[in-house]
């Protein structure tokens, strides 16, 4: 719901839990009034300002005002939300209030990905102007069914010369002066999205990433929140981008109070408006709770599933193919036959779809060659894709593919044909990681190629499935189709043609199953997840590393979101030896796939697979629709944690617990005490063990104890009739 109150001159926006405010003061300065707890009913929603201004006299300093939308050049020092640059090169904005307008829906941001349309949203459109010409939409919607406030911010040259923007932000967010803690989730390769927090310090603390995607250093998002926030209690504030490009999140401590802006990275950017001219800045999703984090990522998940992700696999009770891939397997090592042996011994396991990952294609034996031409490997494939296909079909498998569309190899027949479909700064050498370029995707023609190919591929057989990797980051960075004054341009144009592709791709193969992927999880947002349902979450699948990883991820991104595979031991990546039900139960609480060499397996070993992927096929809808509750976070180590996935009605339960967490924290007799749960309800396990929903979240659940390397438990809890109750 969104009121404006005409006397107060305050534009409010209602979830169903929380409240946002905005306020025009007398010198039509859109001011930031509040964003928090709502009260119960919206007609005794104060004007959050004029309660606080006795306390508060900004005087005529812009600095100290709570700012919506933030421009330099007129008074207010902080971080800016967007910078204009004007034809006599003034770099300044003094935006006031132009009208406001609401409508049913969801506005739209054309060439982006964004939170859905819907019947449940509503969407305000504040305008404001700078006389010097430029004009600034800032676009909310909030959705009643869902506790997300999505913003967007498109600016317009309004004027009669062209405009340059340096900045292009969408979110702007000031805070009065409360100490508050920062938390980032950052990393690297093989360890991504690993939580950081601390206190907001005085000045800017930044995240970013000039990489042209996110990369593993940062997700792009970020929480701020009361010192004494935890799981369970306390406030926070998280912001997510929807983007998949260089982006950049700050926060400011200030004489003010505290300022949170996220946009794209003004590294390399400039796009120059003509008059008449907009450009949208990508959305960012917020979310608030007064209970702590635990809530603050149900209420991101629950609006993710219900209003982002594309709607062919957003219902839970869709079910997902439990699939194999190749990589750990054989990495290049393979031909048809060993592809066939593996897939045999998955389908006896119960697997039901076959990924054949890199190596597939025109000469591909190792990392340096072919990468752009998408056709099979003769040598490898006799009968093309379509054989291959054709024979797992034959067994009862279903089948994906790995490409990676945005790469090409210097030795490739499509780099021979087109070297100017790379980025490469003329008189420069293109640069090479891993032994590949980047194609300009800023350019239709790049994408419209690599579009005939991949549709030519996925036209050929039945492909359920479909892994889009990216490599590398971006070098070198120029477009040979534009002019020099607008290769400010081009990162930006890149990932909106990484979006067209998609686009095209899901809109032409509804059914396809798309996993992003990014060297491991270098591109895990909001933008990708508005494509594909997945995202590989990771290179590293020890189940030690993964519970970090996970749990990281977890804060904003619903756990099914998260590309997460069983596979073997010593672990590749670590060399970590960890048991079968840690692997088990890191695998399940993401997409649930394999990957190892399957054909080492005895027939006994693979039939132990079985009850495990019997277990996801009975329990999938809830493990996907479920509401994560984090019971005990990883420990220093990373060997240990616990956390518990409830059915939105509380009538199951998947209880997962890994590591020293089994042991309890040093109790003799130790319990886990679960939440989520209804407690006047009784559930009973597996093993017919059953006790009240009071007691499970009080005393909790009896721990069996456990020994080896990292040892792990899992209880399935289902409601039951009470009189049987113990
Ligand atoms: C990186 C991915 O993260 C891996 O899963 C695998 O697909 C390789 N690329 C293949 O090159």
């Amino acid at each position: 719901m969104i009121v404006y109150n005409e006397d107060a001159r305050t534009l409010t926006l209602f979830t169903p839990h929380t409240c946002y405010q905005m306020k025009v003061d007398g010198e039509g300065r859109l001011l930031h009034t509040w964003y928090g707890r709502r009260p119960a009913a919206a007609d005794m929603c104060p004007d959050f300002y004029e309660a606080r201004a006795p306390h508060q006299d900004p005087g005529c300093w812009p600095d100290l005002l709570p700012l919506e939308y933030a421009a330099p050049g007129v008074g207010d020092n902080r971080i800016p939300a967007c910078v204009p640059e004007y034809a006599d090169g003034t770099q300044a904005a003094d935006l006031r209030f132009a009208g406001y307008a609401v409508y049913p829906g969801k506005y739209a941001l054309p060439g982006l990905p964004a939170f859905r349309a819907s019947e449940q949203a509503q969407s305000l459109r504040v305008t404001l102007r700078d006389a010097g010409g430029l004009s600034v939409e800032l676009w909310y919607a909030v959705y009643d069914d869902c506790d997300v406030i999505t913003r967007a911010a498109v600016l317009t040259n309004a004027g009669e010369r062209p405009l340059t923007l340096r900045q292009a932000a969408s979110l702007c967010l000031d805070f009065p002066g409360v100490p508050l803690d920062f938390i980032t989730m950052d990393g690297v390769w093989a360890g991504e999205r690993t939580p950081a927090r601390a206190p907001l310090r005085p000045g800017e603390q930044t995240i970013g990433s000039t990489k042209g995607i996110p990369g593993h250093g940062h997700s792009p998002a970020a929480i701020l929140c009361a010192p004494d926030a935890t799981e369970t209690h306390g406030e926070c504030w998280a912001a997510a981008f929807v983007y998949s490009g260089s982006f950049e999140l700050s926060a400011e401590r200030c004489e003010a109070g505290a300022r949170l802006v996220c946009g794209i990275h003004p590294y390399h950017f400039a796009w120059t408006l003509e008059p008449g001219a907009s450009f949208a800045a990508p959305e960012t999703a917020l979310v608030y709770s007064d209970a702590g984090l635990g809530e603050m990522s149900r209420r991101f998940h629950r609006a993710i599933r219900a209003h982002l992700l594309p709607p062919a696999w957003a219902d839970a009770a869709r079910p997902r193919p439990v699939l194999i891939n190749s990589w750990e397997a054989f990495y290049f090592d393979f031909d048809e036959a060993r592809l066939l042996e593996l897939a045999r011994a998955a389908r006896s396991a119960g697997i039901d779809l076959f990924v054949l990952d890199d190596g597939w294609f025109a000469g591909r034996e190792d990392d340096t060659t072919s990468l752009g031409d998408w056709v099979a490997d003769r040598r490898k494939l006799p009968d093309g894709v379509p054989g291959l296909c054709e024979r797992l079909n034959a067994m009862g498998m279903e089948f994906g593919i790995w490409v990676e569309p945005e790469a090409v190899s210097p030795n490739s027949a499509l780099y021979r044909a087109h070297p100017d479909w790379a980025l490469r700064i003329p008189g420069r050498d293109a640069f090479e990681i891993r032994h590949q370029y980047t194609l300009d995707f800023s350019r239709p023609e790049v994408v419209d190629g690599i579009w005939e190919q991949l549709d030519g591929l996925l036209s050929s057989c039945p492909i359920r499935y479909l892994k889009w990797d990216m490599n590398r980051s971006l070098a070198t960075v120029y477009s040979a189709a534009l002019p020099a004054a607008r290769q400010g341009e081009v990162y930006h144009r890149y990932t909106l043609g990484v979006y067209e592709l998609q686009r095209r791709l899901t809109e032409a193969y509804p059914d396809l199953l798309l996993e992003n992927c990014a060297g491991g999880g270098a591109r895990f947002d909001c933008g990708m997840l508005y494509y594909s349902p997945q995202i590989w979450c990771s290179d590293n699948t020890d189940a030690c590393a993964r519970t970090n990883i996970q749990y990281g991820t977890s804060l904003i991104y619903p756990y099914e979101t998260m590309g997460a595979h069983f596979s073997t031991v010593p672990n590749h990546c670590t060399g970590h030896v960890t048991s079968r039900q840690a692997r088990m139960a890191l695998a399940l609480s993401g997409t649930f796939g394999f990957e190892l060499d399957l054909t080492k397996y005895s027939e006994e070993q693979l039939a132990q697979l079985r009850p495990d992927i019997e277990w996801y096929r009975a329990h999938g809808a809830m493990l996907r629709g479920g509401e994560l509750y984090r019971l005990l976070l990883p420990d220093e180590k990373g060997t240990g944690a616990a956390w518990c996935i409830v059915a939105p009605d509380a009538g199951e339960a998947a209880v997962f617990c890994v590591g020293s967490a089994l042991a309890g924290r040093g109790e003799r007799c130790p319990c886990l005490v679960l939440r989520g749960l209804d407690e006047n309800a009784v559930y009973e396990d597996e093993d017919g063990a059953r006790w009240t929903g009071f007691l499970l979240q009080t005393l909790g659940l009896p721990l069996p104890g456990a020994f080896g390397q990292m040892p792990a438990r899992r209880w399935y809890l289902r409601r039951v009739e009470p009189e049987a109750a113990r």
